[in-house]
């Protein structure tokens, strides 16, 4: 399997690829990856001539120094587990002067108010960094399609926006969450859990479904007021947002209404490790 650190190499790639006329599939990593990582890899095997997948742990899309620091590293075993699949991958694994040159600074974007709904309100100029770097991704690998977990949802749904504000021509495809068998959504941050988190992870998804279940009977207020509720007493975790919201644009709402799709989004301190979730609701 051919790994490369340098933008022009894949460029080469890219460039072959084109004049041969293949179709490209690309599958944006930070690396750490588990079996939802493979599952999209998989996915743009079947669906693409070429494959690249990226793994960089993008620094603009960080909040904290903390986080970007402690974020989980596990290159050899993730080249190890992306040859399993394939060797014909081509994995991109840049420092960050290859994607940024001299100056790694974020632009800033207006995604139509879906950076300012909850990931965005907790977590500010993330999505500029996520654009930012995609913008850098998607312009060197030229990808036909590219491949999103839904566990990131406002996510997937902001590289939908993104690709439209840049005019670029990838396809964005949308990949359903993998879960354990507990039920606690595939995230490489969950290597970071001890097993006290691990034994009280799966609580998040529980909670989940049983929204789902009395989304059609109960209020959005009580309902919210019963997920603050389970959290209250919980050494583990702690509950950072619970919010009901439309899919069209993740405004969070109070009531619902006729023939409109909603999804209920949280998120979830584990110690100083975060989580988030979410789960169509009707
Ligand atoms: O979802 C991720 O892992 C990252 O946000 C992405 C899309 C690779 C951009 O750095």
């Amino acid at each position: 399997m051919r790994v490369h650190e340098k933008r022009r190499d894949i460029l080469n790639h890219v460039a072959t690829f084109v004049e041969q006329k293949k179709t490209i599939g690309f599958v944006p990593t930070m690396g750490a990856l588990h079996k939802g990582h493979l599952a999209l890899v998989e996915r743009a095997l079947k669906e693409n001539q070429k494959v690249i997948v990226s793994i960089f742990v993008n620094p603009t899309q960080f909040n904290t120094t903390e986080d970007l620091v402690n974020y989980p590293r596990t290159l050899d075993s993730d080249i190890e587990l992306l040859s399993e699949l394939s060797k014909e991958i081509i994995v991109f694994v840049p420092t960050p002067k290859e994607v940024y040159g001299d100056k790694m600074s974020s632009v800033t974007y207006n995604f139509g108010g879906l950076e300012n709904e909850m990931e965005g309100k907790y977590r500010p100029d993330h999505f500029d960094g996520v654009g930012t770097v995609l913008k850098h991704f998607f312009n060197i690998v030229t990808p036909n399609k590219a491949y999103f977990g839904e566990k990131d949802f406002q996510q997937l749904q902001i590289v939908k926006k993104l690709v439209e504000i840049e005019k670029m021509s990838v396809q964005i495809i949308g990949c359903p969450i993998y879960r354990e068998k507990s039920g606690l959504a595939l995230s490489s941050r969950n290597k970071r859990l001890d097993q006290k988190q691990l034994n009280e992870a799966p609580l998040i998804y529980s909670i989940l479904k049983q929204a789902k279940k009395d989304f059609g009977t109960k209020s959005v207020t009580t309902l919210s007021k019963w997920v603050s509720e389970q959290f209250k007493n919980n050494d583990e975790l702690r509950l950072e947002y619970f919010e009901i919201a439309k899919v069209s644009d993740l405004k969070s709402v109070k009531r619902k209404q006729k023939n409109t799709k909603y999804r209920a989004f949280i998120a979830v301190f584990a110690g100083k490790i975060r989580l988030i979730d979410n789960i169509a609701l009707n």
